[in-house]
C-alpha cells in the first residue's frame, strides 16, 4: 500500500480536457504584492509569493496558523498552543487556552466600528422583496432571542435544533446559540418529518426553532405541521419556538412558542458567553457510506478562523462587497460561506430563499443586478440546468458587478464551466472550483488564492489551500486513486469522537488502517504542474444534485434494493420477495413515497428496474461497478466478471436496463 504522487493517467487526462487556459482576473499595470494581499505574510520571513505562502503554511504550521488567528479573530483571552493534535489517538485540539465568542467575532466587533452596514440581504421567493439587515440589527436580533434561549432553559453544551428556511431570524438562530453558549443542529428545511426527527433525537434537542410555513418557488410548505409530526416521536423536546413566514396561522399547542413574540419581551443586550477555542459550535449531519446519517462536530476557532480566511483568499472578498452564496444554511455551504465565513469578515452576506428558476430562469441574474453582488457562489447542478434555457435569460441582465464565481457540491463538467466563464461572467471573471466537504468546514481545494495571473484550467479545482496537504492514494489500494487529507494539519477538520472513527478507515487490500489520513471518499487526478481535478465519488456515497446520500441509508428505506448513481439521479434495483406480486408502475409509486417521507424529495429514484437477482461475486458481495456500467451504458467495460456467480444475472440486468430506457 503506498501513499503516493499520482503518476499513472494524469498526463493523458489532462490533454483530454479541452485544455483551453484561461488567464483570468488580470491586474493590469498593478504590480502583485503578497503582503499586500495578506498582512500576515509580513511576519513569515523569505514569503514573498502564494506558492512561498502554501509552503510556509505546510511547514510552519503552527507558525502560520498562530499568526492569522492572532491577526483574525477577536480573542477574550489568547491561546497558549496552537496546535495539539494526535490523529492516532483521534486528538484533534486547536487555540487551547484560547477563549471568544463566534457572536461577537461576526458582529460586535463590527458593530463597533460600523453598525450601519448592511450584514445580510434577505433575497426573499417574492423577487424584488429583498429586506436589508445591518451589523446593528443583526446584533439586536441574535441578542434578544439568546436571551429567550436562555429564558425557555437553554444552557451552555445544550443542542438547539433550527428547521427553518433560509431567513434572518434562521442565522439569528445560529448566532444566539454561539452567543449563549449552546450548539446548533441545522437540519435543512427540506427533511422529511422522520429524518427531522432521528436528528432531533440524536441531537437530543430540549428546543427546536422553525417557521410556521415556508415559501419556495411560490409555493408555500408546512414546516410546523413537519415539526409536529418529528416531535411526537422525540421525548426530550419540550419546546418549539415557532417565526411567522407567512401571515397564515397554524395550530399551537402549549409547547410551542410564537417566537416574535416573545423575542420582543426581551433586552437587546445578551452577555456573550466565554467559550473556549475546542467548545462545539454545531452539529451537521452528513451521509456516510454505511447507515444513518452521521452528526459532526465542529468546533469555535479553528472552524470560524478557517471559513473565514477561505472566504476572503478564495473569492478575493473586500471590504464592500456583496457576497452571493445561493446555498441552502441547511447544508455546510450555507454555514460556512453564507453565515460565518462572511460575518466574520464583517461582510454583506445573501441569503436566498428561492430557486434557480422562480419566476423563470434569469432569477440568479435578475437577483445579481438587483442587489450589485461581487461573489456568486453556486452548484454545478443548478449552472447546468440554467444553460439549457439559453443566453439570453442571463444577457438581460447587467452582471458587471460580478467579479468572481464560485462552484461547489460536484464535479463541474467543461460544457458548464465554459458557459459560466464565459456567458455568465462575460470571459473576465475568474470561475473557481471550490473542493470540500462537510467534514473539512471549509474550502481545501481551489484555483485562488494564487497570483491573480496563474491559469485556471477549465473543471479542475487545481491547488490545495493553505495549511492542505492533500495525498493521493495509489491504484493498488482502491479502485481509481482517491484524495486523502492530512487531517490534523488544519483547524477546521471535523472534531471529537468522529474523528476516531474515520481514522479507522482501511481500504480494500490493506491490512491496517491508514493512520493521519483521513479517507474522502472523492477520486481526483492530479496534473504533472501539481493541478487537482475531482472526479467524483469512489465509495457508497453519491452525489444528487450537490447533495450528498448514503446509497446504505436509502437501501434502509427501500429493503431489497440497491442504489447507485447515474449522472444527477438515483437508479434503484429491486428484488422482489417471491412471495411479493405487484405491478411495476404501483411499486415504483410506494418506492417514491416511501423515500420522501423517509428522507426527502430530492433523494427520490428517478429509475426503479425490478430484477430477479443482482450480480455478485462468489462470496455473496454486490458487483455495484457492474451495475454502475450497466446504467451508464458501458457495457463494454465491464471489467473482470470472473469472480461472478451467476452470469445470467448481468445479462437480464442488461435486457431490463434497455426496456426501461
Ligand atoms: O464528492 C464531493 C462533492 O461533495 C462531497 C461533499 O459533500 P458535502 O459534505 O455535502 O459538502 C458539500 C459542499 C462542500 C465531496 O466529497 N464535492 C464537493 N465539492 C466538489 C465536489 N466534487 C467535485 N468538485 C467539487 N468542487
Amino acid at each position: 500500500m503506498m501513499c503516493s504522487l499520482w503518476r499513472g493517467t494524469l498526463l493523458t487526462l489532462t490533454s483530454s480536457l479541452n485544455r483551453r487556459v484561461f488567464q483570468c482576473c488580470r491586474q493590469l499595470g498593478r504590480s502583485y504584492n503578497i503582503a499586500s494581499c495578506m498582512p500576515e505574510a509580513v511576519a513569515f520571513q523569505g514569503v514573498s509569493d502564494h506558492s512561498g505562502l502554501y509552503k510556509f503554511s505546510v511547514n510552519e504550521s503552527d507558525r502560520f496558523w498562530g499568526a492569522v488567528a492572532r491577526q483574525r479573530l477577536s480573542w477574550i483571552s489568547p491561546f497558549h498552543t496552537v496546535q495539539n493534535c494526535d490523529f492516532s489517538q483521534g486528538k484533534i485540539k486547536w487555540f487551547e487556552g484560547g477563549k471568544l465568542n463566534v457572536s461577537v467575532n461576526c458582529l460586535d466587533r463590527h458593530v463597533q466600528t460600523c453598525p450601519e452596514r448592511v450584514a445580510l440581504i434577505w433575497e426573499r421567493d417574492e423577487p424584488g422583496t429583498e429586506v436589508k439587515i445591518t451589523y446593528r440589527q443583526l446584533l439586536e436580533l441574535t441578542c434578544r432571542l439568546g436571551n429567550l434561549l436562555k429564558r425557555q432553559g437553554v444552557r451552555r453544551g445544550d443542542c438547539v435544533t433550527i428547521y427553518m428556511p433560509p431567513c434572518p431570524l434562521a442565522m439569528a438562530s445560529m448566532l444566539a446559540c454561539a452567543r449563549i453558549g449552546a450548539a446548533h443542529n441545522v437540519v435543512f428545511a427540506g427533511f422529511s418529518s422522520e429524518a427531522l426527527a432521528d436528528r432531533i433525537r440524536d441531537a437530543q434537542s430540549s428546543t427546536v426553532i422553525t417557521v410556521n410555513q415556508g415559501v419556495r418557488g411560490g409555493k408555500v410548505v408546512d414546516l410546523k405541521r413537519t415539526v409536529d409530526q418529528a416531535v411526537q416521536n422525540c421525548p426530550t423536546v419540550q419546546q418549539v419556538l415557532v417565526a411567522m413566514r407567512t401571515e397564515n396561522t397554524v395550530p399551537m399547542t402549549d409547547r410551542d412558542v410564537p417566537l416574535e413574540e416573545e423575542m420582543m419581551k426581551e433586552d437587546v443586550v445578551c452577555e456573550p458567553v466565554a467559550m473556549d477555542s475546542e467548545d462545539v459550535l454545531f452539529l451537521l449531519y452528513t451521509s456516510g457510506s454505511t447507515g444513518k446519517p452521521k452528526g459532526l462536530v465542529h468546533t469555535q476557532a479553528g472552524y470560524l478562523l478557517y471559513t473565514s480566511l477561505t472566504h476572503r483568499y478564495v473569492f478575493n472578498y473586500h471590504d464592500g462587497d456583496v457576497f452571493g452564496c445561493v446555498a441552502d444554511i441547511g447544508w455546510i455551504t450555507g454555514h460556512s460561506y453564507i453565515v460565518y465565513g462572511p460575518l466574520c469578515n464583517g461582510g454583506t452576506t445573501v441569503l436566498f430563499e428561492s430557486t434557480p428558476v422562480y419566476p423563470n430562469p434569469g432569477r440568479y441574474w435578475e437577483m445579481v443586478e438587483r442587489l450589485g453582488i461581487n461573489q456568486f457562489y453556486g452548484a454545478p447542478t443548478a449552472i447546468r440546468l440554467l444553460l439549457k434555457y439559453g443566453d439570453e435569460w442571463v444577457q438581460n441582465y447587467n452582471r458587471s458587478s460580478l467579479k468572481t464565481l464560485g462552484s461547489v457540491g460536484e464535479p463541474i463538467n467543461t460544457e458548464a464551466w465554459e458557459w459560466y466563464h464565459r456567458v455568465v461572467g462575460d470571459g473576465r471573471c475568474p470561475v473557481v472550483d471550490t473542493w470540500w466537504q462537510t467534514e473539512t468546514g471549509g474550502i481545501c481545494i481551489a484555483p485562488r488564492p494564487a497570483d491573480p495571473e496563474a491559469e485556471i484550467v477549465p473543471g479542475m479545482a487545481m491547488h490545495p489551500f493553505y495549511g492542505i496537504k492533500p495525498a493521493l492514494l495509489d491504484t493498488e489500494v482502491v479502485t481509481g486513486d482517491g484524495v486523502v487529507l492530512q487531517s490534523a494539519q488544519f483547524p477546521a477538520f471535523l472534531r471529537l469522537r468522529l474523528a476516531l472513527c474515520y481514522n479507522q478507515y482501511c481500504p480494500l487490500n490493506c491490512a491496517t488502517p491508514l493512520l493521519g489520513f483521513f479517507f474522502t471518499g472523492d477520486g481526483a487526478h492530479r496534473s504533472k504542474e501539481g493541478y487537482y481535478q475531482i472526479i467524483g465519488r469512489l465509495d457508497d456515497v453519491i452525489n444528487v444534485s450537490g447533495h450528498r446520500l448514503g446509497t446504505a441509508e436509502l437501501e434502509d428505506v427501500v429493503v431489497c434494493t440497491i442504489i447507485i448513481m447515474f449522472g444527477l439521479g438515483v437508479y434503484v434495483f429491486v428484488v422482489l420477495k417471491k412471495a411479493v406480486m405487484v405491478e411495476e408502475d404501483v411499486l415504483a409509486q410506494q418506492l417514491r413515497e416511501m423515500v420522501s417521507r423517509s428522507i426527502a424529495k430530492y433523494a427520490c429514484p428517478d429509475f426503479i428496474q425490478v430484477v430477479r437477482c443482482l450480480p455478485k461475486t462468489r462470496s455473496g458481495k454486490i458487483m455495484r461497478r457492474v451495475l454502475r456500467k450497466v446504467v451508464e451504458r458501458n457495457t463494454d467495460e465491464l471489467g473482470d466478471l470472473s469472480t461472478l456467480d451467476d452470469p445470467d444475472s448481468v445479462h437480464e440486468v442488461i435486457r431490463g436496463h434497455r426496456r426501461l430506457r
